[in-house]
């Protein structure tokens, strides 16, 4: 199976995929798309020998539907079997989401359903978790809302500021979306469920 990556930073997940999809693994990463020319994780895809693209999203403004026909045209050259969302940071409408249902799948830094959208770190702490984590799941026209294909959980410590407490959960992503990814590219959709 063949891989698109979109991401908008530095890249630590596409990393983690990345090298995740060697040897009897059914999938290799065919494309890295960002919407920032500036993202960190376009010269980790490129030191890796993965094709890259950019589509700025700044020029399309309000117009998100133009936006990401730009997307799909990069996508198009790409040939995509399953689309990765890693730390991509645009809201995609249905008309994108719609295209790729059931291909496409994102990691979401907390555990769904539990604190959608941003800030999920912050939101936890203080609700007073003691729990947190992160979620994949397959993309739908409802954000942060597909069904789950894998869970990671992960202690809230007391003295756990929204920065510690990411950076565990960053640790937990890297080892849950490529489980899932495997999974998924082999045909299993059952749910990984970790720590
Ligand atoms: C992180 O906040 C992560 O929790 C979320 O996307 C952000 C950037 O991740 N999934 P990455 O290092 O660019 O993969």
């Amino acid at each position: 199976a063949r891989v698109a990556i979109l991401l908008s930073g530095g890249g630590s997940n596409m990393v983690a995929l990345a090298d995740s999809m060697v040897g009897d693994h059914p999938a290799r990463p065919c494309l890295v798309l960002s919407n920032n020319a500036d993202a960190g994780g376009l010269a980790r895809a490129a030191e890796r020998g993965i094709p890259t693209a950019i589509v700025d999203h700044r020029p399309f403004k309000g117009d998100r539907a133009a936006f990401e026909d730009a997307l799909q045209a990069k996508l198009e050259t790409a040939r995509p079997d399953i689309v990765c969302l890693a730390g991509f940071m645009r809201i995609l409408t249905a008309g994108f989401t719609d295209r790729w249902q059931g291909r496409m799948l994102n990691i979401h830094p907390s555990l769904l359903p539990k604190y959608r959208g941003l800030d999920t770190h912050a939101r936890a702490i203080a609700a007073g978790d003691s729990v947190a984590g992160c979620t994949v799941h397959e993309v739908t026209a409802a954000l942060d809302d597909g069904p789950i294909l894998g869970q990671a959980r992960v202690p809230i410590a007391p003295d756990d500021t929204p920065a510690t407490l990411a950076a565990r959960v960053l640790t937990a992503e890297h080892r849950l979306y490529p489980a899932v990814l495997r999974r998924f590219a082999g045909g299993d959709r059952t749910p990984v469920m970790l720590g």
